[in-house]
């Protein structure tokens, strides 16, 4: 199975700082670090890395070439990714000395998207094929809608959440990506197996994932429900995190890993990526998250 990963580029500002700016302080930063990122790009990365069979889909502007490096470097085409005459999205990323982080998002090319697009890149996808999607880009509804026509499975991450995606044809998705703060927008439940039941009772269709920060990750599909904790490592910076754990989880799903080694090589990767500062640049290696594991 091929996974079409179609999402976000940014450009990431990490901006090193003592706390997370008040309204109407001025806060200096100790260190500035000028990253690539964004979810689309992220996971993308992620699934790679992981040895899935991935096509990366998506739109930069013209200071882009940063983020095309990105997917050259890991060994990927970017043929589907099309320059626009217009600014990259860029994030804005205060990092405490926790590693916790508070982000910005200007979307910039990642709101060009139209429906010639999403017929073009997917234009050679097969049934049982994969679509990974986030809440980063514009028309996500509608590139499920494209995906489902083609007998394509739709993976949806909810993320950034916001009130839109309640608008969005949820029926589609086949697997639910969510951390604990997305899952209980979805659902208006807090406790993490209260967050799967009704995601799975309101989407019968669907698997789900919850990642649940420093309590780890839970995982439902049709077969059961599976747990892991997560491995204690110096957190530097949790940017993404999550979207690595999306794209080792989904590369070893597909690969016919069962979910509980599937949970287990996603939260080694995870644990590495939070101990290194940045998003796609430090994403794990295969070979780097089974010396991890050994
Ligand atoms: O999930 C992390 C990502 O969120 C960052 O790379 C940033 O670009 C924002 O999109």
């Amino acid at each position: 199975m091929r996974i079409y990963s179609v999402g976000s580029l940014n450009i990431d500002y990490f901006y090193s700082v003592p706390h997370f700016v008040r309204a109407g302080e001025t806060l200096p930063s100790a260190k500035l670090d000028i990253l690539p990122g964004g979810k689309g790009l992220n996971q993308a990365v992620a699934l790679i890395r992981a040895g899935a069979d991935v096509v990366p889909c998506g739109l930069v502007g013209n200071d882009g070439e940063m983020l095309l490096d990105v997917l050259k470097s890991v060994g990927a085409k970017t043929d589907r990714v099309i320059k626009k005459d217009m600014s990259s999205g860029h994030a804005i990323i205060q990092v405490d000395p926790a590693g916790q982080n508070g982000i910005i998002v200007f979307h910039g090319a990642n709101f060009a998207y139209d429906e010639a697009y999403f017929r073009k890149v997917l234009a050679d996808a097969e049934p049982g094929d994969a679509v990974l999607l986030q809440n980063e880009i514009n028309d996500v509804g509608l590139c499920m809608t494209v995906a489902k026509e083609k007998g394509m499975r739709v993976i949806f991450n909810p993320s950034p959440f916001d009130n839109s995606i309640f608008e969005l044809p949820l029926e589609k998705v086949d697997l639910f990506l969510c951390n604990e703060i997305e899952g209980a927008a979805m659902t208006g439940k807090t406790a993490p197996d209260d967050i799967l039941t009704v995601l799975c009772e309101n989407y019968p269709n669907a698997d789900a994932l919850l990642t649940l920060g420093g309590a780890g990750a839970v995982y439902r599909d049709k077969t059961g429900v599976f747990r892991h904790g997560v491995f204690k490592v110096d957190v530097v910076d949790t940017t993404g995190a999550g979207d690595t754990f999306t794209g080792f989880f989904l590369a070893a799903l597909n690969g016919g890993s069962a979910p509980a080694d599937a949970l287990r090589t996603a939260s080694a990767a995870s644990a590495i990526v939070v101990s290194r500062i940045g998003a796609a640049l430090s994403i794990p290696t295969a070979e780097e998250v089974k010396e991890f594991l050994a």
